[in-house]
């Protein structure tokens, strides 16, 4: 948790999309954490209502705000209550999105295409369209992608296509905002322990993932540089943990000795047979290379 001296995005106001679970929760925690004013928008009023509350600190405002991303009126209605209550935006988190069920193209329904990208991709375009009026010199705008803005999954079609999408749209923008001192970050997180792995991969080994409050963080390392900086694109993915890695060294090692006493054997073999006298033809390995000719032993 930041301290006071530490609170450097102080005042500072931001919004979040999908503010009511999973990254955009944690992003919503730690900005709140740094003392930001906070819109937290989710489409269920509900769902953000509660964690407004929690996260409600001394001398800051948090609003909860229904919002469907999709929805073009929705989101104008989001950037009239913004300035209203706000009158501006200094930090824009487009976190929102959904997955699909892991389908190949031939059997991908088409409304699943639709709803992908006009969550993921549209949705970002239309919130930041409403709202980019009310952010000034020194505000940011984040981006949540994924890995699949830059590779493929096979069986994700309309997700990998709605994050490269986004990708695009994000370094348009960049370009376009620069002159204007606006700052924009593209997020790509790998797998990330949320609920959204209910759609894609239901049994996913959720242990090997990180945690939304890792991305949370490393976003926040970003947010938190001086305002003349950007980091452009922030890709982030699990790494295994020291524990396994002990356990694949542990492994290695066992298979090294084990190679290490075949090689003995056979070498032991080749001795005997060429003290026993010469060979007749070049022996092949198991390996397939020439461990030694008939007239040179090893
Ligand atoms: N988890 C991962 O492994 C991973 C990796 C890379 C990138 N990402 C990206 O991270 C972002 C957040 O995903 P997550 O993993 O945190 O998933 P999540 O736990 O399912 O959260 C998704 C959030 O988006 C909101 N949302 C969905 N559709 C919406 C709509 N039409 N309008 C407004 N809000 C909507 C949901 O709120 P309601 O349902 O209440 O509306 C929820 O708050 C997504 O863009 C995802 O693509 C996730």
């Amino acid at each position: 948790m930041a301290t006071t001296q530490t609170k450097r995005l102080r005042g500072k106001i931001a919004l979040i999309t999908g503010a009511s679970r999973g990254i955009g929760l944690a992003i919503a925690r730690a900005l709140a954490d740094e003392g930001c004013h906070l819109l937290l928008t989710a489409r269920a009023l509900s769902s953000v209502e509660n964690i407004a509350k929690q996260l409600a600190r001394r001398g800051t405002r948090t609003l909860p705000v229904a919002c469907d991303i999709r929805d073009p009126h929705a989101v104008e209605a989001l950037a009239r209550i913004t300035k209203k209550d706000f009158s501006r935006v200094d930090i824009l988190i487009n976190n929102a999105g959904i997955a699909h069920p892991d389908l190949s193209v031939a059997k991908l329904p088409y409304d699943i295409w639709q709803e992908v990208l006009a969550t993921n991709l549209t949705g970002t375009f239309l919130v930041t369209h409403e709202i980019l009026p009310l952010m000034r010199r020194g505000s940011t705008i984040v981006n949540n992608l994924s890995i699949a803005a830059t590779r493929v999954f096979p069986g994700s079609s309309a997700y990998n296509a709605s994050k490269h999408g986004a990708l695009g749209l994000t370094n348009t923008l960049r370009e376009e905002l620069r002159p204007k001192g606006i700052r924009v970050i593209a997020l790509l997180p790998g797998a990330t322990d949320t609920e959204i792995w209910k759609t894609l991969w239901p049994t996913a080994p959720r242990k090997k993932m990180m945690s939304p409050q890792t991305v949370a963080k490393a976003l926040m390392a970003a947010l938190l540089l001086p305002e003349n900086s950007t980091v452009e694109s922030l890709t982030i993915a699990p790494s295994p943990k020291p524990q396994t890695i002990t356990k694949r060294k542990r492994a290695s090692k066992s298979k090294r000795r084990i190679r290490h006493q075949a090689r003995q054997r056979r070498r032991n073999l080749l001795a005997q047979r060429v003290s026993a006298g010469p060979l007749e033809a070049q022996r092949p390995s198991p390996e397939g290379g020439i461990l030694c000719s008939r007239r040179k032993p090893i």
